[in-house]
């Protein structure tokens, strides 16, 4: 029986089939490149070794490393890849024809950029966990990808092990994504979920994070909410089907969150979350893409994913409610994501279908980011006011002139001195109209510091 291969590398595999209750199995060998090992490309090689035998007979087919490019020859690394598929020179990985497919995993914009432009010129196919890259030159590698007839995967860039992407893309295509809400930054939720469970301030709890190797140094990436929104705005373009660019996003990070605020919301019955908010507003395709505090409902789900994990609380309009918890980043994890794109890559060369499912499908409309002022939301606001009458007033009177309704007011007691917390639970408001406020009330006399503001969110 004969086997017709088409694609490109239909020339070049090697075919052996063997008649197998009565089936015939065609098997390929797919060299890989991998440009990058470090904490990824290590685990990825680590990880080949490990299952390489299950992956390849589900594939049917052979992935083989062949070379690894690296920085320093000279380093000692945590995984198992041989000194002899090492190069400093990733062009000796891309431009070697024996090999088909490529992934990059040495992060940052400039390098990563040129190798992926280079390989995909070759025609061959780019997986990347490059999280930073996409968001900032996604459209032009994708573009790229479709000229040179061959695709770009990028399963890990997001939510490290957890098959999110894979998800939105293929297990909800026949679904409108209302709404996304995403534990994305495993650096900030390991930060806010001791502070909770120590009732520690914000700096200390960084300190030891670092210390422990939980969080970079310097950390400004991941706690003022940037990672974050690198991987919602991921996120958002796949749902909503037009590209986002980073600085569409709306971003407030960790940095100002207090002891205080996390026992007030603890005491209202929250918790406080680094959230990527993906929402549709209204008919008309505009949606809501931020990352900022938020108080979450100790009731829902999202409230209890505690430490360094990540979740993804997706709402489609036919599936309903659907949660993703896992492991955001490390080794193996996002090792098992680069895995999954190599998959698709193997039997998209395979069956010669690089087409099946292009890196990054626009659909719908020309959807629009809307500003953050126009976004309604419910909020927490703390304030530090001189303990004396009328205080309570003058303040709830602003707020009446603005529109914004009061849902509750907590002056928690035994705080004594000159100036006391005084804590607002408020109702839906746009966040134009609620910043308003907060600047009219933080020129009162009486209210001392800066007013702290934290959306709620009730998932409704
Ligand atoms: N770490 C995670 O948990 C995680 C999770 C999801 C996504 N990612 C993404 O995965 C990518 C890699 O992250 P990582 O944590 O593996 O980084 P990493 O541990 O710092 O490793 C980077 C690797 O790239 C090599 N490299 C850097 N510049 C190079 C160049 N110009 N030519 C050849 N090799 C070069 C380094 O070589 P040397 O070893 O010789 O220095 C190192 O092996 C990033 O895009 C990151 O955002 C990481």
């Amino acid at each position: 029986m004969d086997v017709m291969l088409t694609g490109p590398f239909a020339g070049e595999i090697e075919l052996s089939a063997a008649a197998f209750n009565g089936k015939l199995s065609a098997r390929m060998q797919v060299n890989l490149g991998i440009i990058g090992g470090g904490t990824v490309g290590g685990g990825v090689y680590d990880a080949l070794q490990r299952n390489g035998a299950l992956f390849n007979s589900r594939l049917g087919a052979t992935i083989q490393v062949r070379r690894v490019a690296v920085r320093d020859l000279k380093k000692k690394r945590g995984s198992t890849i041989p000194k002899a598929l090492l190069t400093t020179d990733w062009r000796e990985v891309v431009f070697d024809p024996e090999v088909h497919l490529i992934a990059e995993l040495i992060g940052g914009t400039t390098t990563a950029r040129e190798i992926i432009l280079a390989a995909l010129k070759l025609g061959k196919p780019v997986v990347t966990a490059n999280k930073a890259l996409l968001s900032a030159h996604g459209e032009e590698l994708f573009a790229a990808a479709q000229k040179y007839g061959t695709n770009l995967y990028y399963e890990a860039s997001v939510c490290g092990g957890i098959p999110i992407i894979k998800a939105l893309r293929e297990g909800f295509v026949g679904n409108r994504i209302n709404a996304l809400y995403g534990i994305v930054n495993g650096t900030c939720n390991y930060i806010l979920t001791r502070m909770k469970l120590e009732g520690a301030d914000f700096g200390a709890v960084l300190a030891d994070a670092q210390k422990l190797g939980y969080a970079e140094t310097p950390p400004d990436l991941d706690i003022d909410g940037h990672d974050a929104a690198h991987k919602t705005g991921i996120l958002a373009s796949l749902a909503h089907g037009f590209w986002i660019n980073p600085k569409q996003v709306h971003v407030e990070g960790i940095r100002h969150i207090s002891a205080l605020d996390i026992k007030f919301a603890g005491e209202l019955g929250y918790t406080i979350k680094l959230l990527g908010t993906v929402k549709k507003l209204d008919d008309s395709c505009r949606v809501q893409v931020s990352v900022y505090p938020t108080l979450v409902p100790n009731s829902h789900v999202l409230a209890s994913v505690n430490g360094v994990f990540n979740a993804v609380f997706v709402r489609g309009d036919i599936v309903g409610d659907a949660l993703f918890y896992g492991r955001g980043a490390g080794k193996d994890a996002t090792a098992s994501s680069v895995l999954s794109d190599l998959g698709d890559a193997v039997l998209d060369l395979k069956t010669g279908t690089k087409n099946r499912l292009p890196a990054f499908v626009p659909h719908e409309c020309d959807g629009a980011v809307a500003p953050i002022s126009e976004v309604v939301s419910q909020y927490f606001v703390r304030l530090n006011v001189t303990d004396k009458p009328g205080v309570l007033a003058m303040i709830a009177t602003i707020f009446g002139a603005s529109n914004i309704g009061i849902s509750s007011v907590i002056q928690p007691e035994g705080h004594a001195g000159a100036s006391v917390p005084l804590i607002f639970m408020l109702h839906n408001a746009t966040n134009g109209t609620a910043a308003n406020a907060l600047k009219q009330i933080a020129k009162l006399p009486a209210v001392k510091g800066q007013p702290v503001m934290i959306r709620v969110e009730n998932f409704e």
